[in-house]
């Protein structure tokens, strides 16, 4: 779908849940980097929903509080600002409203920025009115996470959305698919032809995908506390990843094409050696500790977390991809909360070579294996680790990087995920959103993890804030004969 296609579209995107958290931090910052940038074109405005009491103008404050962070003149702000409007109420009665207000030329996108528990009601009030159509353009339907607590609720939930919409309509959000260089390491690979053939198991040792934050649950305790890492970030965000980074080569880069290919791996993707054991999966929750010389609470002190909760916040793995490029390259994953730093990392370790030297072979096992290493967050980096020979007049290999700030290098301001998804779903395009199998496909993956949870055969084990995690994550890897990388 063509950006000019999206220019002379008239376009109202209404959002449910328009005073939540989310909303606040994420969707307008992201509307106003998009409308800063010159992509909220004149005709494109906002019906936000809510059952807060607010007027439109005490409800344009809220919005611009939002945007604290973002430098711009104030009559950009006003201008911006001017294109919301809010309406309180129940939802029936809400829907009618919106149906009143636009015009039969409107793009309708509906944005379902809920719990889950509320998409039934709204999804219901949108068909009676009306409006699963405007005029002879199909509405679309935007949902957050998450989507579903496990296969079977997830089903349910798209049997009732199918009851209403065609998949075509729909988009699920996963930000991490608009990450930059998430994406990038697409045309890394099906663009440069000799790298592609070298990430394969032929000469791949191991894969590590590592995401850390140092942050808690930022006042979200109650919602984390029924969630726990494996359902907020591993089933969507890296299995979604993975799934992006380890498929072949699309024939095109559609929506179709590309969810083909990630299914393919998603069906393949499993828990090394189908064992779900100690030896495999480690879960841990966080003590108090230190993270910046800051004391940070423990886990089971945060607000709003039961005192007992055996909830994890610190997931790690050993998996495998069962596709002919990948079988047998165990892959590491890692997440955490209140780890000692933020980071995002996808590293591909190559296998070790035959150096030249004496030394080098008698040392090679202590030298860190060449490598590609993607940095995807904070910063955003592209390195190749490669033996060189050491300066001077002895023939010595030695370990060196060359490395790539991609932003700096394209000269652009690093850009917002959500800024990307939201741009994409005005604009109709579907490629960075998830399908319903790809979605039913995690589920079966995460299920029986949450089954050996649930039944207490992995332990949940503490780490102090501000560590790596526990001692049982550090010694994962060991059984391949390799170490975590904490950059
Ligand atoms: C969200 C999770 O989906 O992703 C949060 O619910 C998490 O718990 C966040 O902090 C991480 O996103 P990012 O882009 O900051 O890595």
């Amino acid at each position: 779908m063509s950006y000019d296609f999206w220019v002379g579209t008239p376009t109202c995107l209404i959002i449910f849940g328009a005073t939540g958290d989310l909303s606040r931090r994420k969707i307008y910052p992201a509307l106003f980097d998009l409308f800063l940038r010159g992509h909220l074109i004149d005709k494109t405005r906002f019906i936000c929903t809510g059952r807060s009491d607010y007027s439109n103008h005490s409800f344009r404050e809220l919005i611009l509080s939002s945007l604290h962070s973002q430098s711009s003149d104030s009559a950009q702000k006003i201008n911006f600002l001017s294109k919301f409007e809010y309406i309180k109420g129940e939802i029936g009665q809400v829907v009618k409203l919106i149906r009143e207000k636009i015009t039969p030329q409107e793009q309708l996108i509906f944005y379902f920025a809920v719990k889950p528990s509320l998409f039934e009601s709204i999804i219901e009030a949108i068909s009676e009115t009306g409006l699963i159509t405007n005029g002879d353009r199909h509405s679309r339907f935007l949902f957050e996470k998450p989507f579903g607590h496990d296969y079977h609720s997830s089903a349910k939930l798209n049997n009732l959305i199918h009851r209403f919409v065609n998949e075509g309509s729909v988009y699920r959000i996963d930000h991490y698919l608009a990450k930059e260089l998430i994406q990038n390491i697409l045309v890394l690979r099906f663009s440069n032809e000799f790298l592609d053939s070298l990430l394969s198991k032929q000469f791949i040792s191991n894969i590590q995908l590592t995401i850390a934050e140092d942050v808690g649950v930022e006042g979200r305790g109650d919602y984390f506390d029924q969630t726990g890492i494996v359902r907020d970030m591993f089933q969507n965000h890296i299995l979604q990843t993975l799934s992006l980074i380890l498929m072949e080569k699309p024939a095109t880069i559609t929506s179709h094409d590309v969810s083909y290919e990630k299914l393919k791996v998603l069906k393949q993707f499993k828990v090394w050696n189908h064992d779900l054991s100690e030896k495999t999966l480690v879960r841990a929750q966080y003590e108090a500790g230190y993270i910046n010389g800051r004391r940070v609470v423990s886990y089971l002190e945060e607000k709003d977390v039961e005192s007992n909760s055996e909830t994890e916040t610190f997931f790690a793995g050993i998996f495998e991809c069962a596709t002919p490029r990948w079988h047998n390259v165990p892959i590491f994953v890692r997440v955490g909360k209140r780890l000692p730093k933020r980071l995002g990392i996808i590293s591909f370790f190559f296998k070790n070579s035959v150096g030249l030297s004496e030394e080098y072979n008698l040392l090679r096992a202590f030298y860190s294996p060449s490598a590609l290493r993607v940095i995807f967050q904070p910063e955003e980096r592209i390195t190749m680790q490669l033996f060189l020979k050491a300066y001077g007049s002895e023939f010595r290999e030695q370990p060196a990087q060359l490395s790539l700030n991609v932003p700096d290098y394209f000269n652009i301001a690093f850009s917002d995920a959500y800024s990307r998804i939201l741009f994409d779903a005005l604009r109709g395009d579907r490629l960075l959103f998830a399908s319903s199998e790809e979605i039913l496909q995690s589920w079966r993956i995460v299920d029986p993890i949450l089954e050996v949870f649930k039944k207490n055969l992995i332990p949940l084990r503490r780490y102090s804030a501000g560590s790596w995690g526990p001692k049982e994550s550090e010694l994962l890897p060991t059984r391949f004969s390799t170490l975590w990388e904490n950059l």
